[in-house]
């Protein structure tokens, strides 16, 4: 007797030590349908942990992202003290302990694979006076450069230690009153400004931070909510924040992740017949590279329900089918779409023409060398792909093909894949499936439900 049962087109594969991600689109081609809530923004997320555990009160969050990443925060701060109820995403209650009241923590504080964990802790922790850390990650964050953020520390007179002259985790901190400082940041990187923004919050007089081209701005507009002192020059980009300031909890209400809500614009847009409503989105200006993107691509995507939420700016999003357009993206813009590059060059390649991307070199030291990875994953696939120093060239058009892929343990590399994948043709396996849980717990789940 035989029996004749379809490929399911997703399956996970659990073993012992990874995720096996297998997607099988039917022949002749797949659309994506339906309506998606994608889980909380990241960033806000974090900034939301952060700023909690150092106002005085309770800061309650609505929306928080489940994720790993977020997760390491709230394990970080509940070491030096801090009252954290447990993570969900509906009701979250910080019980701060007052600006400059973290306690020494008696064990190492992990930030596992969170940059943003670290970046800006070592901001908080550096100008808690009288207190020791030791701060450390994972593989990945402990190959990934901290001199960024530990220079200008040193220039407030920091006193920062580590491996390599300082740059790289482990790291040890000795916390003491700060000096303020006039910094012009060399890269245009939410983490350093954010980073040196909260160790101005504790030191006295006012510290400014100017970077090259805006990146998000989730930290200015938080802190102002939060009570701080801090101002922007719109001009030059140049944020201050003037200390010793006090902080009072608030209640925060994130919005959707326009970087989880990239997968699902380049997923309906590349595979014909699709159409996604994806609900709730945050379109903070400094995050939105990735819609200018896609429109220069003549994407077909239509802004619904716009409205602020707690400070941040929300829409529901509609995307349909439409034939892409190979475009250029380079200079200012980068910024405003880094971590959406991976899914952009899987766009590029279902796009007419050579797509060029250029100044994305920052890719290289993100949870992994983006650029390589993507590069080498799509090539596989049967994409037309080179690598430059500073980005991709795709042309599109060739069409691609199931293959053995993995993630290297980066959850956009693997989540990028997934949706590259669905516009095979065969079967597609993505190895290391389970790094999408950095950053969107329910990715699979949520790409059964619409295939
Ligand atoms: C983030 C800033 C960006 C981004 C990261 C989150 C943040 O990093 O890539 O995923 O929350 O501040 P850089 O500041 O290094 O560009």
């Amino acid at each position: 007797m035989s029996s004749t049962m379809a490929t399911p087109t997703v399956l996970l594969e659990n073993t012992e030590n990874q995720a096996i991600l297998r997607l099988s689109p039917p022949i002749g081609g797949l659309a994506v349908r339906g309506t998606i809530r994608v889980p909380g923004d990241k960033s806000i997320s974090h900034r939301a942990l952060m700023l909690g555990a150092l106002a005085q009160g309770t800061t309650e969050i609505e929306g928080l992202l489940i994720g790993e990443d977020p997760q390491s925060t709230a394990h970080c701060f509940r070491v030096m003290g801090v009252e954290i109820s447990q993570l969900n995403p509906q009701h979250v209650v910080v019980q701060g302990l007052g600006l400059g009241n973290l306690q020494e923590p008696a064990t190492v504080l992990d930030a596992g694979n969170s940059g943003t964990t670290l970046r800006l802790m070592l901001g908080i922790l550096a100008s808690h006076s009288g207190r020791f850390f030791t701060v450390t990650g994972d593989d990945s964050l402990r190959s990934r450069p901290m001199s960024r953020v530990v220079k200008p520390l040193h220039l407030m007179q920091a006193q920062i230690w580590g491996r390599q002259g300082n740059s790289l985790a482990p790291l040890a901190v000795q916390g003491q009153t700060l000096r303020p400082i006039d910094y012009t940041s060399p890269v245009a990187s939410a983490q350093v400004k954010s980073c040196i923004l909260l160790a101005g919050l504790l030191t006295p007089g006012s510290t400014s931070v100017t970077e090259p081209s805006l990146s998000r701005d989730h930290s200015e507009r938080m802190l102002k909510a939060f009570g701080a002192e801090i101002s922007v020059d719109p001009e030059t980009h140049r944020v201050t924040v003037t200390g010793p300031t006090q902080l009072q909890g608030q209640k925060v209400v994130v919005p959707g992740d326009i970087s989880s809500a990239a997968f699902w614009l380049v997923a309906a847009s590349i595979l014909p017949g699709s159409e996604l409503l994806l609900e709730n989105v945050g379109v903070n200006p400094t995050r939105t590279g990735i819609l200018e993107a896609l429109e220069h691509m003549q994407a077909n995507i239509t802004h619904e329900n716009e409205r602020m939420v707690a400070g941040e700016p929300v829409a529901d999003l509609r995307v349909r089918y439409a034939q892409l357009q190979a475009c250029t993206i380079a200079g200012d813009i980068l910024p405003r779409l880094i971590d959406e590059v991976p899914i952009l060059a899987v766009a590029a390649v279902f796009a007419q023409g050579t797509t060029v991307i250029r100044d994305a070199a920052e890719l290289r030291v993100k949870e992994s060398d983006r650029l390589t990875a993507m590069a080498q994953t799509l090539q596989k696939m049967g994409a037309a792909v080179t690598e430059l120093p500073d980005g991709l060239e795709i042309t599109g058009g060739t069409g691609l093909q199931g293959a053995e892929v993995d993630s290297g343990m980066d959850h956009r590399i693997a989540m990028s894949l997934a949706i590259a994948a669905l516009g095979a043709q065969g079967t597609t396996a993505i190895g290391h499936a389970e790094a999408a849980a950095i950053s969107y717990p329910n990715f699979v789940k949520t790409l059964a439900a619409i295939t």
